[in-house]
């Protein structure tokens, strides 16, 4: 809605005039106050912050929240249901220097609701008087710290406003209080004092405005003998004789004697006319004022006052008033007078209250999980039926009394036709069929309609059968809900629950709280819902629950569905922290975590009919409660003693437990009050951080969260976030900063850094009146070489002594932590942190409340409703470009994973734009076997959707990068056309399981790739998210109760889980880098007999960190065919189990074998199997790449490995790969295969179809195998520009190093041997570097950790040679040795084995000794490594 010109000229001065201008949204469109706000925070003057509130929210508690501002503004357009939220607010509001500045059109009703408690009121009529109105008001509320309430009409005409100058606003509103008024004058409300107040206030805007302001106008005739009062809209301008008119702009105070000035002794009628048509009460507000005037009057003779209601302005003429005087003279005094129609919109139906989106989140869970029979008794859709009326609580007890009474009839009339000897043995089987399911909710329906139609088909004479028909309705059992949120029957938490409760009504109460953990001190403590649950708890036959759907959606699952079984009244708690409808989920994600963790909403069930059963009632579903739940647990186990033996005792016990329960709670309320105060005089501490990898981050949040539990008021930001000018205003600053990069400060402290260093340069003292500490993170050994020791922390040195130089003094020294140290950058942090809360003096102070721990993706996992999260509400988001981050976690569960273009991130962080977005897509396609058709699918999808290539990863699937969100879903969806899909192929489940393509083998390679299949199907996630976001399959999904996950869980795994299958003697799918492997076992007539199994290979690392390391799987034994879909079952599962999911680092099933004891392991695993693995058999590997050409299987057809760089399908000059793959699908019969080094077999050509291909080949250069043995045994992971881990290039600058290094090969005549050699962007390992025999793992852009000795069919790890290498330094060291090679091998010794036995490095046996003698042995040890 576009700003009127009373609006406009209203906000402004709010705007001008207020510290906070918190305003209430429309029901439907946008506000127009919020357009005006918006237009003037985007203006020069800008001042106040203002605050949207949506709809329903309650605006009283945030103008609470906002008490201490200097002037307070609201603003909102008139409506019941956001106006009737702030009168519990306004006796304590009306102390407060606040203006509430309520628009209008046509009725003035549900504006004047607020008049009976403030002791001033002004209308305006025109835009002009609303503006001088508006600066009156402010000046009123806070010269006087009160409140005022401005009511003012939303003229549509284009009326002129004279404004007033911006610049004079404040001098003219915040020139000194005159007075300070005392308490006592504070309190009076003694409208003549006043109206005093009100016109010195008036008087001073007059000298403003320059235009005459006065509570009544009067005009007409001189000596009437009617005068008409008007509150409203019109102004009657008329000259009639006899007949004067007062137009009203004060409503209060209105002192007698101001309403007696204008009744001259002619007058002997007196009519009030007020634009009221909703009113509720008897007597309108000016009526009153007017009549207890003249009854306080000494006229004589006393006028007559009537009463009238003012209709829509623009229709009424002087003859109506005419005709409306005369009339008045013939009615009786009481009748209701009217002049002019009533405003159309005044006549609409009463709107349904809005309610706001994210309670959806629990009313959807009820919707689906009851259907058909959910019957919600307050619903808001009753309200255009019924009124306002339908939502409260007593109306839905009321509803739910009736029907339970006619249901008891049904049932009566049920068991009475039983008796009736004329009833067929059809309909009386049908009739106890029904009574024996009559409260089960599907099979009373299902049986309830058998019921009614054989009924409609007898024709009883019995009117027990009609009423059986009258009550049809209720044959099915109903679950019937009464919601209370703060959109509607907010009072439930009162009177309402306490009736609900006292019926024992067999009905459930939903109520959601909304309290912020975060903002819950700033809240009322005895206003707080979730006492309720104690309240409920102590009546013994309630069923309570207090659940927080994102935290356990599971929970608040069987939370529901026990209260709905429950034959009593149930209440469930539901806790949903949001303010406005525009907070983000995670936002929400965080608060409810805050909250659950630290015992402020724990999650619990208390089932008395579990007592009854002899069961214990009480189930704790969070890990902590706080002391007053706890208090009540234990003595309700002291009292069911009791019960026992005295049970008369008890009754009195439990009767005065209440009362102990509410006066705890009163003093925890003041206790918390308390701490609050505490927190306002506590000195602000801000924490600033710059973190690339989130450990500075981690450090700097639990440093403010720390700080708060000790009372101070912390505030923790990013260091880019803030400037230097925002520094120079705070006291007390602490700075955490990792290092990234060559001493450099990570992305985000990088600007702040500059700055710092530009102004220190200048030589100014800006910073003086600040007090600062520096912690910096680093590690001494990630640049290893003496000469770049300088680089070990210098962020942190560096800012430390750049502030220095600023002027700002330091109040604890320097501290440094470091990854080597024993407990990392703990082992330094520790004493700094003692020193910080010393030095701010709260080093004493008793921590009483638990650290919440950190948000983890545990946490993510478990509260997004089986990996639903917000993906579907955040692709609907077209502001952003990106998800939101819990969704990110989620979405790599899809396939999915956000990353932005890392080539122009400092490009667009400069230009001030949100990085370049766009997601990579990962198919799932076991075994890496497509048809041509979906090649060509894939082909069309890169295209249309990415960036017009895709890549063969080394999971044998496709990846395609630069989707922007706005192609996501048709990508997904183009690619379940295709018959792929993407699920799990990311995320903390089984990957895409792949197996060996060895297509000469034909039987053995289809026999194993079925077998992959089947454990690819049979670990997929079952959730129904994915085709709900995706595929918008509705009808799959929407029915909460089908999602579970057997196998997974809410949790799913610790972390990512890999099955391979190799068939030896090609171990091309590494098989010992996976978490469980299958080797394929032949016996003696080449039947596949059954696998060899391996289980705790893995491959990412941490760089530095010593807890983390690669390692290769080990044998478990052998299993059959049959068997091996429940091993990789069972071994998952004890993953599963007994993976660390406190540290993503520690987490894959490597470290948890390790943990376990390897015996201890294959024991659990072969205990949860139900048998042991046989002994494992004999197999041989020998390579682990593949083999490049044409090969001839053994059903004779022929197989083409082509050789593609790193599996990027590209065109390139000269190299268009994808063009000529394009067309090899159109023609080509057989099938693709991907293999797992990012190669491309095309197999099963048929003889006759040879020469096509092979034409096709050569065409486009597919057939070019002239590689050197180096490059052919090459591979790289993405890393720049789209993987956001990479720290340096990887698929990019591998092939540029290749060219180097195989001229060296080829000076020392071994172009044709295979050296295996890989690269990585990050120590991730994607491109599984840690089994190749030279490797390298990006540090820094162009630096690298150099590894070398793995074994040559991927048996044996490598080790790290030389912590730090760049390109001229690489080939320095490889030049002598692969000279060395070339001369001392022995026959077929791979260059891993050799450079072991020539001493350069020691051989790697086990993962946990991978560290052990890093940095070359002997003479080749490196010197810094060593130290
Ligand atoms: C790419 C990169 C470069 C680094 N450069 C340095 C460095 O120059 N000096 C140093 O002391 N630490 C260096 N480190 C180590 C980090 O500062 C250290 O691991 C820190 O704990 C990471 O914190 P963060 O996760 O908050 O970024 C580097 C780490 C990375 C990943
Ligand atoms: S190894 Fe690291 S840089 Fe390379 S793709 Fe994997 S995560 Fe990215």
């Amino acid at each position: 809605m576009p700003a009127s010109p009373s609006v406009s000229a209203v906000s402004r001065i709010a705007y001008l005039a207020s510290d906070v201008v918190v305003n209430s949204l429309s029901p439907t469109g946008p506000s127009p106050f919020q357009t005006a706000l918006n237009a003037l925070a985007s203006s020069s003057d800008s001042r106040a912050a203002v605050t949207n509130l949506p709809f329903s929210a309650n605006a009283g508690d945030t103008l609470l929240r906002h008490r201490s501002a200097r002037l307070l503004s609201y603003t909102a357009l008139a409506h019941p249901q956001i106006l009737n939220h702030l009168l519990l607010h306004l006796p304590e509001l009306s102390t407060t220097s606040t203006v509430f500045h309520v628009a209008v059109t046509d009725d003035l009703s549900d504006a004047l609701v607020l008049q009976s408690s403030l002791p001033f009121v002004l209308y305006s009529r025109t835009a002009q008087q609303a503006h001088d109105h508006a600066l009156l008001a402010s000046r009123l509320a806070f010269i006087e710290s009160t409140a005022v309430l401005h009511i003012f009409h939303v003229d549509d005409d284009a009326e002129k406003v004279e404004e007033v100058d911006s610049d004079r606003v404040a001098p003219f509103l915040f020139a000194e209080r005159q007075s300070p008024r005392s308490s006592e004058q504070k309190s009076a409300t003694d409208p003549s004092v006043l109206l005093k107040t009100y016109q010195s206030a008036a008087f001073a805007t007059v000298a403003l405005v320059r235009r005459p302001i006065r509570p009544l106008v009067q005009h007409g005739a001189s000596e009437p003998h009617t005068v008409i009062f008007t509150l409203g809209r019109a102004t009657l301008d008329y000259t009639i004789e006899g007949v004067s008119f007062v137009d009203v702009a004060l409503l209060k105070p209105l002192p007698s004697t101001t309403v007696l000035s204008a009744i001259s002794p002619s007058v002997s009628r007196v009519l009030v006319l007020e634009q009221i048509h909703h009113w509720s009460m008897k007597w309108t507000p000016l009526y009153l004022e007017v009549v207890s005037a003249i009854q306080q009057s000494e006229l004589d003779p006393t006028p007559v006052v009537q009463s009238g209601v003012l209709g829509d302005a623009r229709a009424i003429s002087e003859s109506d008033v005419a005709e409306l005087v005369q009339r008045a003279a013939t009615e009786a005094p009481s009748t209701r007078l009217a002049l002019g129609p009533a405003p159309s919109s005044t006549q609409t139906a009463v709107s349904a209250p809005h309610i706001p989106k994210h309670e959806a989140a629990y009313t959807k869970i009820l919707a689906n999980l009851f259907s058909g029979r959910l019957e919600i008794l307050n619903s808001p859709e009753l309200v255009s039926l019924q009124g306002d009326i339908a939502t409260t609580p007593e109306f839905a007890l009321g509803r739910a009394r009736g029907e339970l009474e006619e249901r008891e009839e049904l049932v009566a009339a049920v068991q009475e036709l039983l008796r009736d000897p004329d009833v067929t043995i059809e309909l009386h089987s049908l009739l106890s069929r029904w009574l024996a399911v009559k409260d089960d909710g599907v099979k009373s329906k299902q049986v309830g309609d058998e019921l009614a139609a054989a009924l409609e088909g007898e024709k009883l004479s019995n009117p027990a059968a009609q009423k059986v028909l009258l009550f049809r309705h209720l044959l099915p059992a109903r679950s019937r809900w009464i919601i209370g949120s703060d959109a509607w029957s907010y009072d439930l938490g009162a009177s309402g629950l306490h009736h609900a409760i006292a019926s024992r009504l067999n009905v459930n109460i939903l109520i959601l709280d909304t309290t912020p953990y975060t903002s819950r001190n700033s809240i009322d403590p005895h206003r707080r819902k979730q006492d309720v649950g104690l309240y409920a708890m102590n009546h013994g036959d309630v069923f309570v629950a207090s659940t927080a759907v994102y935290s356990s959606y599971a929970q608040v699952l069987q939370a529901i569905m026990e209260a709905d079984r429950y034959n009593g009244p149930s209440v469930v708690l539901a806790y949903l922290p949001y303010t406005t409808e525009e907070t983000p989920a995670l936002e929400i994600l965080k608060e409810t975590k805050l909250a659950v963790d630290s015992g402020y909403w724990p999650l619990y069930r208390w089932n008395p009919a579990k007592e009854r059963e002899g069961k214990e009632p009480f189930s704790l579903d969070s890990d902590f409660v706080k002391n007053e739940l706890q208090q009540f647990l234990d003595r309700q186990n002291h009292l069911s003693q009791l019960t026992r033996s005295t049970p008369e005792v008890a009754a009195e016990l439990v009767g005065s437990l209440g009362e102990n329960l509410k006066q705890a709670r009163k003093q925890r309320a003041q206790q918390a009050y308390n701490d609050l105060l505490t927190a306002i005089d506590a000195p602000p501490l801000t924490v600033l951080y710059a973190s690339d990898g989130g450990k500075a981050e981690k450090m700097a949040k639990r440093l403010a969260t720390r700080g708060k539990l000790r009372g101070l008021s912390t505030t923790v930001a990013t260091m880019d976030s803030v400037s230097i000018d925002d520094i120079a205003k705070e006291e007390i600053v602490v700075f955490v900063t990792s290092v990234a990069g060559q001493g450099e400060f990570p992305q985000n402290g990088r600007n702040l850094a500059k700055a710092l260093n530009a102004r220190a340069a200048s030589g100014e003292k800006v910073l003086t009146s600040v007090r600062y500490s520096v912690f910096g993170l680093g590690d001494s050994h990630y640049w290893p070489r003496p000469e770049d020791a300088h680089y070990y922390n210098k962020a942190g040195k560096d800012l430390d002594s750049r502030l220095e130089q600023l002027g700002a003094q330091r109040f604890v020294p320097l501290g440094l932590g470091d990854d080597q140290d024993a407990d990392g950058p703990e082992t330094g942090y520790k004493p700094w942190e003692q020193l910080l809360w010393k030095a701010l003096g709260v080093d004493a102070v008793e921590v009483k409340e638990k650290e919440p721990e950190p948000i983890t993706n545990e946490h993510i996992k478990v509260a997004s409703q089986y990996l639903r999260g917000t993906i579907a509400e955040g692709l609907e988001d077209h502001t952003t470009g990106a998800l939101a981050p819990s969704d990110t976690q989620l979405t790599k569960f899809h396939g999915i994973y956000q990353q932005d273009d890392r080539d122009i991130r400092d490009e667009r962080q400069a230009q001030g734009v949100e990085p370049a977005y766009s997601f990579m897509i990962r198919v799932r396609m076991p075994g890496g076997v497509c048809s041509p058709e979906q090649w060509l699918q894939m082909d069309q999808i890169a295209d249309e959707h990415g960036n017009g290539t895709f890549k063969i990863t080394t999971r044998q699937t496709f990846q395609f990068h630069g989707v922007i969100k706005r192609h996501l879903k048709s990508a997904i969806q183009d690619i379940n056309r295709a018959l792929l899909d993407t699920l799990a192929a990311c995320g903390d489940v089984n990957r895409n399981v792949i197996v060996s393509t060895v297509p000469t083998l034909s039987k053995l390679h289809r026999q194993a790739y079925d077998f992959a299949r089947r454990v690819s199907e049979h670990l997929l996630p079952r959730t129904t998210a994915y085709h709900e976001i995706w595929l918008d399959k509705k009808l799959v999904a929407g029915d909460a109760l089908k999602d579970v996950e057997p196998l997974y869980g809410e949790f799913y795994l610790p972390r990512k889980f890999k099955v391979a299958v190799a068939i030896p003697p090609n171990n091309d799918v590494d098989i010992f880098a996976n978490d469980v492997g299958f080797i394929a076992i032949v016996d003696e007539k080449g039947e596949l007999a059954g696998f060899n199994v391996t289980a705790g290979g893995g491959m990412g690392v941490t760089h530095g960190n010593k807890k983390t390391y690669p390692r290769t799987g080990d044998i478990l034994g052998f299993c059959t065919v049959a068997q091996g879909v429940d091993v990789a079952e069972k071994i998952m599962l004890v993953q599963r189990d007994n993976g660390n999911r406190a540290d993503r680092k520690n987490a894959r099933l490597k470290y948890t074998i390790d943990r376990m004891g390897l015996d201890n392991f294959k024991a659990e695993v072969e205990r949860r199997l139900g048998y042991q693995l046989q002994p494992a058999r004999p197999f041989s590997f020998d390579k682990n790449i593949d083999d490049f050409g044409w090969t001839t299987g053994e059903d004779g057809k022929h197989h083409f490995t082509c050789f593609i760089e790193n599996g990027r399908i590209q065109d390139e000059p000269e190299r268009d790969f994808k063009a000529g793959l394009r067309e090899i699908a159109k023609v080509h019969k057989g099938a693709f295969r991907l293999t797992a080094n990012q190669h491309l077999i095309i197999t099963d050509v048929a003889t006759e179809d040879l020469p096509t291909i092979k034409r096709l080949l050569a065409q486009y250069k597919l057939d070019n195998l002239s590689q050197t043995g180096l490059r052919l045994s090459s591979s790289a992971c993405v890393a720049f520009p789209t993987c956001g881990l990479a720290m340096a290039e990887s698929e990019r600058y591998l092939p540029i190093l290749i060219d180097k290094v195989e001229k060296i090969c080829e000076e020392n005549g071994l172009r044709n041997d295979s050296i295996v050699m890989r690269m990585t962007g990050c120590p991730n390992g994607c491109a599984r570097p840690y089994l190749a025999e030279i490797a390298f793992v990006g540090k820094a852009p162009g630096t690298y950790l150099m590894l070398l000795g793995g074994g040559y069919y991927g048996q044996r790890l490598n080790k790290i040679y030389r912590e730090s290498v760049t390109e001229p330094e690489i080939l320095a060291i490889l030049r002598p040795m692969i000279k060395r090679y070339a001369l001392e091998r022995e026959p077929g010794e791979h260059f891993g084995d050799w450079v072991i036995r020539a001493g350069y490095i020691a051989p790697t046996t086990a993962g946990k000794e991978w560290w052990d003698r890093a940095g070359g042995e002997g003479q080749y040890r490196e010197v810094a490594a060593a130290a």
